[in-house]
């Protein structure tokens, strides 16, 4: 494969979509598809502060404001672009933890068109003219590590998630021999606009990220961005149905926590 005996771009010559594709993990992924000379369509509700790239000879951003989740946008992001790749990362959990007993009906298709619909809807425009066009593609989806372990006082968030992981992985077998290949990416403990934990965490507690995540710090958008550029590039080129988790190890670890003295627990204290 020229990607592995090459150090250039691994974009070069292939056009993009990112939604929610300004801040936070969907921002750092238009950045590196760029840089890697990927033409990307950055589609966002906020872009009050387009990412920009200032590596010499990389891709053009295009910058779009779009709310992803409105009836119109797939049609909309179909007449802008014909991508090869297209990231799906736009998702919220939405609100404080509540008990599922505690919602209803609209809450729950809420949470579904926050983080499942929009996907099925533009996937199922954008699709057509990727199988015709007959240079495969990479369809990318950003669940959660709450897909796979659960989050009381969020069932209905993990469930949605959950829904695109099952969903990806049997798009990957309808598309397979298209060469349109479909993976999802399991995030964790990412410092985002959604979960700002320089905010959330006080500098004297700081320390306890060795605590919560066996790679001991939380995770950064870059680290999310470096395994999109993966999915998207030739170098995933026989990976398909699958999901990678950037957790800082936090699903391997499941219930276990390090002791500050040092060995594991799985059975922590309230301090
Ligand atoms: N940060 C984490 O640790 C983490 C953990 C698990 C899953 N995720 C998932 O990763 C994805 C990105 O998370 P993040 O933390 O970077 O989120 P974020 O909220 O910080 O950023 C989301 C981006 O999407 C844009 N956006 C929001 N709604 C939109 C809409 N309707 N149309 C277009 N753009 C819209 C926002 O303006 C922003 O640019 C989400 O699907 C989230 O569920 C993140």
């Amino acid at each position: 494969m020229d990607a592995l005996r090459s150090p250039g771009p691994l974009l070069t010559g292939m056009r993009a979509v990112v939604t929610g594709g300004c801040h936070g993990i969907g921002g750092a992924v238009t950045r590196a598809f760029a840089a890697h000379g990927a033409d990307v369509l950055s589609l966002d509700v906020d872009v009050s502060a387009p990412p920009a790239t200032d590596v010499h000879g990389a891709g053009r951003i295009e910058v779009v404001e779009l709310d992803v989740t409105a009836p119109s946008a797939a049609q909309r992001v179909a007449e802008l672009t014909e991508p090869d790749v297209v990231v799906h990362n736009v998702g919220h959990f939405l609100r404080a933890p509540r008990l599922f007993q505690e919602e209803g009906p609209a809450d729950w298709a809420e949470m579904f068109r926050i983080n499942v619909d929009h996907v099925f809807a533009l996937t199922a425009t954008l699709l057509p003219g990727m199988v015709s066009r007959g240079r495969g593609g990479s369809v990318i989806t950003m669940t959660t590590v709450e897909a796979h372990r659960a989050i009381p006082g969020h069932a209905v968030y993990s469930g949605a998630k959950a829904a695109l992981e099952a969903w990806s992985r049997s798009m990957a077998l309808e598309h397979g021999r298209d060469g349109i290949r479909f993976n999802a990416i399991a995030p964790d403990l990412i410092e985002t606009p959604q979960v700002p934990y320089h905010q959330l965490v006080d500098e004297e507690d700081w320390w306890r990220w060795r605590l919560w995540a066996p790679l001991a710090r939380p995770g950064t958008p870059e680290d999310v961005a470096g395994v999109a550029l993966f999915l998207a590039s030739p170098l995933s080129g026989y990976v398909t149905g699958t999901t990678l988790h950037v957790d800082g190890g936090s699903r391997a670890a499941g219930g276990w926590f390090p002791r500050a003295s040092g060995g594991w627990t799985n059975r922590p204290r309230d301090p």
